[in-house]
């Protein structure tokens, strides 16, 4: 596995030190909001999972699975839900917590959804955005990272379902995904 990375963007350490940070920020807005923690499965459990461990207040969390048809330059494909949350969102204060904001073509139309269902507010926390790849504007109110344009895996990210399981991010190594 280790031998598919080209090198290490972010490591363990690093990854530890934001999510503690970003979940100090979150706590000044919600910890008297018992916010509801949504994880987009499957990239975010891990950042999740972690998460809302450094999060001393009280939360709850729920999963849910979205895809988009379409590719990344089709902005008026549906948003598809694998597998729902079975919280009740009406009157919540959610917090959409996603591995990586690509595109925005995903979060784009999840996110509308949301209020839909009559959620107080709904905010959105990334561990990692890649502004240059944005087709579609999508505001992320917690950004862990900014990263370049490449392909990265490993803290719950995949390339074909592969190296979630690595505990730091890495730049995948081109010859995996263009063979
Ligand atoms: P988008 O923002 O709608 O394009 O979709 C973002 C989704 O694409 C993420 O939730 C990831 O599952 C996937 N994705 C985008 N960039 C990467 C990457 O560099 N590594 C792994 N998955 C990625
Ligand atoms: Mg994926």
């Amino acid at each position: 596995m280790k031998n598919d990375v080209e090198r290490i963007l972010l490591t363990k350490e690093q990854i530890d030190e934001k999510v503690k940070s970003l979940a100090k920020e979150i706590k000044g807005a919600y910890k008297d909001k018992n916010p509801l923690i949504l994880c987009i499965l499957k990239g975010s459990f891990i950042f999740t999972s972690d998460l809302v461990r450094a999060l001393d207040f009280p939360c709850e969390v729920d999963f849910m699975q979205v895809s988009s048809y379409g590719s990344g330059a089709v902005t008026t494909g549906e948003l598809v839900i694998k597998k729902d949350c079975s919280t009740p969102l009406f009157g919540r204060d959610v917090i959409v917590v996603e591995d990586i904001l690509d595109t925005g073509v995903t979060l784009s139309k999840l996110m509308p959804t949301l209020i839909e269902r009559g959620a107080n507010s709904v905010a959105l926390c990334v561990l990692l955005n890649k502004p240059e790849r944005r087709t579609v504007e999508v505001n992320a109110d917690y950004i862990g990272f900014d990263i370049e344009n490449e392909f990265v895996v490993g803290y719950g990210l995949d390339y074909a379902e592969k190296y979630r399981n690595l505990p730091y991010v890495g730049i995948l190594k081109r010859e995996i995904y263009e063979k």
